[in-house]
């Protein structure tokens, strides 16, 4: 009994969570994304930078222009879901640093002038961001299906700007008809964590 997440919520958040290829046609409303962000939104990164920066691919003619970027075993998972959001690194994070890490305000010009310090770290803590999102999406009770599977230049230039990066797409919804293949085993505890 080492965790203290009641049960339910552990298989929830990751045993009976899948990443979903398949979804029903039960719209994801903005409520539920903007609760899902004002949770995860508490997920550290490095000096509180925050460079996650999500689009979410509302209307029919976004969704389309998005399709043709994806890799084609990934075009009718997007094309069908009910909600694709793409998740972005903002490289000009330092910008609202001050703001979000009022105790060194300095930070912003010690570590992060130069632009490729910032993509370097906006890379990483972008990624973690993604990865609470994730988890975010299932404790609303939601299936994501995250796929790198796309033209990263092409919804670069299509959706964003040089100052951002794609990092991931996001399908959300609530699962289809076989919406997964039988799990994949996982590397066990002594495979992973070494002592020293
Ligand atoms: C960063 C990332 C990229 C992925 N890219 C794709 C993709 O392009 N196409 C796809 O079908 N699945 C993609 N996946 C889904 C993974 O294959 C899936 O999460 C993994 O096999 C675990 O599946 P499970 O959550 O159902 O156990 C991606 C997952 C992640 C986290």
């Amino acid at each position: 009994m080492s965790l203290v997440l009641d049960p339910a919520a552990q298989d929830l958040l990751f045993r009976e969570a899948r990443s979903a290829n398949t979804f029903t046609d039960e719209p994801v409303t903005d409520e539920q994304v903007q609760a899902i962000y004002d949770l995860v939104k508490y997920g550290p990164t490095a000096f509180n930078q925050t460079p996650l920066r999500i689009t979410l691919v509302r209307s029919p003619e976004a969704r389309e222009r998005l399709v043709a970027h994806m890799a084609e075993g990934n075009q009718p998972k997007t094309a069908s879901a009910p909600l694709v959001a793409i998740l972005s690194a903002d490289n000009e994070f330092h910008e609202e640093l001050p703001q979000l890490f009022p105790a060194a305000p300095q930070i912003k010009d010690i570590f992060f002038a130069e632009r490729p310090a910032r993509e370097n770290a906006a890379a990483l803590n972008a990624a973690l961001q993604a990865a609470y999102f994730i988890v975010g999406v299932r404790a609303a009770g939601l299936a994501a299906g995250p796929m790198t599977g796309f033209d990263f230049e092409g919804v670069r230039k299509e959706f964003l700007d040089d100052d951002h990066t794609p990092l991931m797409v996001v399908n959300i919804g609530r699962p289809g008809p076989d919406a997964w293949h039988p799990r994949s085993p996982r590397l066990e505890f002594d495979q992973v964590v070494t002592t020293v």
